[in-house]
């Protein structure tokens, strides 16, 4: 029986080092992309195994429509596992983000997961039930400044990954985040310059080293092929956690996030940003 596995948002970065690391293990790939270009640059590049349906998450109608169109497809197969990838990173002050952005980085990086998810769970509740990985962040337990509306939809993920898992728990479909750290990815390019329109706001001074402070970051950060990793053990674990941090200092995002008080913390973070060195901007 076809193994099937689903990945939201294989162009680029993580999803694509994990379409690859999975088609390499002989399953078979559902992936999803937004944009026309990147469906033949994968069809051109895999074997038969993999079937690319091209929708933006953010369109209820276009999504349920490209699952639509694999329903027999589906159904010749097992599907073993779905990961929520797709996502994106909008930087700046809570104060001045507009409403529409708030709105992009939820309805992408949250609402959207639901969706999908909602519309693959009958594959899922199988004899043999499939498994579901959200790739959430470590701003997903941790808050930056100036990533609010990042770290807030990540929260909102990580509480969405556990409700999902104790809803679903009573049809054996096991439900993991996977919280990384920087991740060498096309996401930090794309976040070039995106604060810039803040640099005349009162927290500008803040703000003036955020493009090098990304550039550094993606520098600094780890290849995709360790979130690959982390996937596998969640996949693959009899009795997985429920959630996997991936980040060289794992211990230290564990012990800020859960142990140090949050009073201070905020002074730590005052301090670093005073500095002007240390802002995390994604
Ligand atoms: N890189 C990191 O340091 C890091 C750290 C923690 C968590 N993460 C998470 O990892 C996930 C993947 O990010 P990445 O670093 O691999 O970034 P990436 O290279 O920018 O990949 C993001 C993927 O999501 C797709 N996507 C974005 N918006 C979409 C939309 N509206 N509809 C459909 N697809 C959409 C992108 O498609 P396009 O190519 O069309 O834009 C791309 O395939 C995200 O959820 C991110 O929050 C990343």
């Amino acid at each position: 029986m076809t193994k099937f596995i689903c990945i939201t948002g294989v162009s680029t970065g993580i999803g694509r080092a994990l379409l690859d690391f999975f088609h390499q293990k002989g399953y078979y790939i559902i992936g999803s992309v937004r944009n026309h270009d990147a469906v033949t640059d994968l069809q051109s590049n895999y074997t038969e195994r993999l079937t690319v349906l091209c929708f933006d998450v953010r369109d209820q109608e276009a999504t349920q429509n490209a699952f639509s169109d694999i329903k027999n497809l589906l159904s010749q197969g097992h599907l073993e596992l779905l990961i929520n990838n797709a996502g994106i990173a909008i930087p700046g002050p809570l104060e001045y983000l507009t409403e529409e952005q708030f709105e992009e980085q939820l309805d992408i990086n949250l609402k959207s997961v639901r969706r999908i998810t909602n519309l693959l769970l009958p594959y899922l509740k199988t004899d043999n039930p499939g498994r579901i990985i959200n790739i959430s962040s470590v701003s997903g337990i941790l808050n930056t400044p100036f990533m609010g509306a990042y770290c807030i939809s990540k929260h909102a993920l990580e509480s969405m990954t556990e409700i999902y898992r104790r809803e679903l728990r009573m049809f054996g479909i096991k439900v993991i985040s996977i919280l990384p750290g920087p991740i060498k990815t096309e996401i930090w390019k794309k976040n070039i310059g995106k604060l810039n329109p803040f640099f005349e706001t009162e927290y500008g001074h803040l703000l003036k080293n955020a493009d090098k402070l990304i550039e550094k970051s993606d520098a600094q950060g780890l290849p995709a092929e360790r979130v690959c990793q982390a996937v596998w053990k969640a996949f693959t674990s009899r009795n997985p956690k429920t959630g996997y941090i991936v980040h060289k200092s794992p211990n230290v995002i564990r012990f800020i996030s859960k142990v140090l008080p949050s009073l201070w913390l905020d002074a730590l973070m005052a301090k670093t940003m005073s500095k002007g060195d240390k802002i995390r901007p994604i």
